[in-house]
């Protein structure tokens, strides 16, 4: 029996189906509900993919009649969804869109919610799961958490596929002890698998590609460790600024608002272990493995494995921007940090003495979110009698966001009579093999919590064992305060000692633009 299939065997896919859904959004008149969530349930039911029981309840502070509600988010799907507005197709949820005007801390508006609820149920005459999605500054979360269990809405058909659900987005908590206070009281309402800890990169398609990547594949996985590769970077770098966040990002950071979650849940899928199964505790048992196997950071101001950075006025795509001190809604002393680089090492068998280098900031050189291995240098020296004909190692490129795909750089031999090396670029692209008529991450994200698969979302010992590694280091800096915070002009590639960084170990950031 050959162990060979041929190439138009068709994939392994399942077939899911919601059943009866209620969401309620709280923090209805928020920026996220209008860029993301409302467009995410425009496109998802463009696809068919909403139950025809399917019901939106917005709630939130400001006083709104359903009818407000509905309009706002026709604009908001004309403003921010992927795909034109379709009148007719949304009229279906459109007629089925309630607005409660409440306040998070009455218990009393919870109550009410309920009994609208419980009224609708009566009416279609079968059980519908509750979806709570908590878009709400954080300091609101308690209030609302509590007043969902106190109201008996967080219990609704508990034991049942169509219990209550929880989704709530970031940021978790600010270090580790608040992010184990907010699982505390999470806990408390709610069943574990009931809650839905969202990071929006593990809905991107390219991140969940990873997994695929790694485990579908025989080429790779043989040599995904120390005795190939030489170092890992992973970089997350975005061309804008804070813009209008200035409020919230003064008091985050790049570290709680980049690396703590998204860049930690990169590095967990590209260096852990293969789990037994694709059921989400098997996955997620392994994303927290690794985690617990990174190291302590290395800190210091001077030498340790930790870099921090500001950005200062300088160009983007030719274009004037302020520095970050002048960015509205910014402490006009603060220290606080845009970009951070960190060497990680991971003390496992697998990576024992990997370095891998992570890095993020705002206001860089250019928007652009990838993964590269780099795989050590070729064996023996067979090709290098002169300087011309010298080998690179080959390094495997995932680009995660823009231009989604993958580059595999390898030597190969320019054509002619004598023996001369060139790296060479082997190319996938998303878009050329697929289109570009990609889900956004949180239409994925929001469907699978309807369908109660936690899989892509974050397991309360994965957001605290993430942040175990983080807090120390916020508190260095709360030491240190301005001492170590590296200025670097926006437009560049952040401060020059995150090059230094590499430097140290003779490794260096791969030139993105080459
Ligand atoms: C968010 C951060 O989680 O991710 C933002 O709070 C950041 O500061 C954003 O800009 C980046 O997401 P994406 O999908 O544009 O890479």
């Amino acid at each position: 029996m050959p162990d060979t299939h041929p190439a138009s065997a068709p994939s392994s896919s399942k077939l899911r189906e919601v059943p009866p859904t209620a969401i309620i959004i709280f923090g209805a008149s928020g920026d996220l509900t209008a860029r993301k969530l409302i467009p995410a349930l425009y496109n998802l039911n463009l696809d068919n993919l909403l139950p025809t029981d399917f019901y939106l309840f917005g709630f939130g502070r400001s006083s709104l009649p359903d009818s407000e509600f509905q309009q706002l988010n026709i604009t908001h799907i004309k403003d921010f969804s992927r795909r034109l507005f379709n009148a007719d197709k949304w009229s279906t949820v459109q007629s089925k869109t309630y607005y409660q005007t409440g306040s998070y801390e009455t218990l009393s508006d919870f109550i009410i919610l309920k009994e609208k609820i419980d009224a609708l149920e009566k009416n279609i005459g079968k059980p519908i799961q509750l979806l709570f999605y908590l878009s709400t500054p954080p300091t609101v979360f308690k209030p609302t958490l509590e007043n969902l269990g106190n109201s008996g809405l967080a219990s609704r058909h508990l034991g049942t596929k169509l219990a209550s659900k929880v989704i709530i987005e970031k940021p978790f908590g600010r270090d580790l002890g608040s992010a184990h206070d907010l699982n505390a009281i999470i806990t408390h309402q709610f069943q574990e698998n009931q809650v839905f800890r969202i990071d929006h990169y593990l809905g991107k398609e390219t991140v969940q590609d990873l997994l695929i990547l790694r485990f579908a594949n025989s080429i790779f996985e043989p040599i995904w460790n120390l005795n190939y590769v030489n170092y890992v970077e992973i970089t997350v770098a975005e061309s804008l600024g804070v813009g209008k966040r200035g409020g919230y990002y003064d008091q985050s950071g790049a570290l709680r608002d980049m690396i703590q979650n998204h860049i930690m849940q990169l590095l967990s899928l590209i260096a852990m272990e293969p789990p037994i199964s694709t059921d989400p505790e098997d996955i997620r048992n392994e994303k927290v493995k690794l985690l617990k196997a990174i190291q302590p950071v290395k800190l210091a101001v001077d030498g340790g494995d930790v870099v921090r950075g500001q950005y200062e006025e300088g160009l983007i795509a030719g274009e004037k921007v302020p520095g970050y001190l002048q960015e509205a809604d910014i402490y006009p002393n603060s220290y606080t940090e845009t970009f951070v680089a960190l060497k990680l090492l991971i003390n496992n068998w697998r990576w024992n003495g990997v370095p891998f280098y992570v890095r993020s900031g705002k206001r860089m050189a250019r928007r652009v979110s990838e993964i590269a291995i780099h795989f050590k240098y070729p064996h023996g020296s067979l090709f290098k009698e002169a300087s011309k004909y010298d080998l690179i190692p080959n390094t495997l490129v995932i680009q995660i966001q823009p231009d989604e795909g993958s580059t595999l750089i390898i030597n190969c031999k320019v054509p002619g009579l004598e023996t001369r090396t060139q790296p060479i670029k082997m190319h996938f692209r998303y878009a050329t093999t697929f289109g570009s008529e990609t889900p956004e991450a949180y239409e994925r994200l929001i469907l699978d919590a309807m369908l109660h698969d936690n899989t892509l979302f974050i397991r309360s010992d994965e957001a605290e064992t993430s942040w175990k590694l983080c807090t120390p280091i916020l508190n260095f800096w709360q030491e240190c305060k301005h001492h170590g915070l590296e200025k670097y002009t926006a437009g560049s590639w952040g401060p020059t000692t995150a090059t230094e960084l590499l430097w140290n170990d003779k490794h260096e950031w791969r030139k993105i633009d080459a």
